[in-house]
């Protein structure tokens, strides 16, 4: 049987189009939704990652509002900046580019955000508040923002109705950003669930177990043909910049011949994060109108 493409940008714009609803819905009561976009520093590639994010926010009939800041910042000003961001009102969801300069503490940072403006869904009382829902339904319809990378492979999974419930899903990596929480996610929609990092012994023979193998780890290529079940699902979570161009964690060649489905790199997982970013502005938006 041929590989099923599990096209990201498309199921990508779906979600963009419900947000373009959402927004208009708000536009027309006189509300545009706001994201403010803090960028400290000058490293290339989060300049290339909030550049996309401005880009998607104005194609969508939303406010950006762009703050950089100099890489000497010190913790105090940015922490005013956030606390302004916070409070004012045409700004409905915030988003602080990682990583940060050494100096700054995202431990620290994070928390400072207003929890209903958490457009990346990282902060700290959100993401406690959902991994404590015991089904994946009640974190969907509980409204708090979620990790949008994490969410984003949930919406991909949801979209070629891939099932989850009773299925083994292995997730190779276990960042605060990615692994762990899409591997509460997926404990949540009813998987087994294995975790594997660094640390693991045997691997390959984790991997070959899953029905849903997760590659989030940043090695370009690294899950090769041997290391995949057949017909099973595999998503790319990975992005890394190579001389032969942006790579995933998956040698796509290779595992494409043995998978049953897999998202490519570009145009898999990759659109889903930025789509899912509009959608917790634009949801954040609609849940300040409605306590207004
Ligand atoms: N598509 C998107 O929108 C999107 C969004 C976010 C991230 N990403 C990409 O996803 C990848 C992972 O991002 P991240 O932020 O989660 O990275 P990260 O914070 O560096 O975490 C990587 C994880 O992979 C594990 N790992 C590293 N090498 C390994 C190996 N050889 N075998 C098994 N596990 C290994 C690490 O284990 P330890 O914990 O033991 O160190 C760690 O848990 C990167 O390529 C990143 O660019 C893409």
């Amino acid at each position: 049987m041929d590989c099923q493409i599990l096209d990201g940008k498309a199921v990508a714009e779906k979600v963009l189009e419900r947000v373009r609803e959402k927004a208009q819905a708000l536009s027309a009561r006189g509300i545009v939704p706001g994201l403010a976009t803090v960028l400290v520093g000058d490293d290339p590639a989060s300049a290339v990652y909030v550049g996309q994010k401005i880009k998607r926010c104005e194609a969508n009939g939303f406010n950006s509002i762009h703050v950089p800041l100099t890489a000497d910042v010190t913790e105090e000003k940015l922490l005013d900046k956030i606390g302004e961001l916070n409070d004012d009102p045409k700004v409905h969801g915030i988003i602080v580019q990682l990583p940060l300069p050494k100096h700054l503490n995202p431990e620290k940072i994070l928390p400072a955000l207003d929890p209903g403006k958490d457009a990346d869904g990282l902060h700290p009382s959100n993401q406690g508040r959902w991994i404590q829902l015991k089904g994946w339904d009640e974190v969907l319809s509980s409204g708090i923002p979620l990790p949008c990378t994490p969410a984003g492979v949930m919406e991909i999974l949801k979209h070629y109705q891939i099932p989850i419930s009773g299925a083994h899903a292995v997730v190779v990596g276990r960042s605060s950003l990615v692994g762990k929480p899409l591997a509460s996610m997926l404990l949540a929609a009813n998987a087994t669930v294995t975790v594997c990092h660094s640390r693991s012994n045997n691997l390959p023979e984790f991997c070959r177990q899953a029905d849903i193998l997760v590659a989030a780890l940043g090695r370009p290529k690294f899950i090769k043909a041997d290391m995949v079940k057949e017909e099973s699902v595999v998503i790319d979570v990975g992005i890394s910049r190579t001389p032969e161009g942006l790579k995933g964690d998956v040698d796509f060649e290779e595992v494409k011949s043995v998978a049953g489905a897999i998202t490519p790199v570009p145009r898999g997982v990759g659109p889903m994060t930025v789509a899912m970013l509009l959608w917790n502005t634009v949801k954040a938006a609609e849940t300040r109108v409605a306590s207004d």
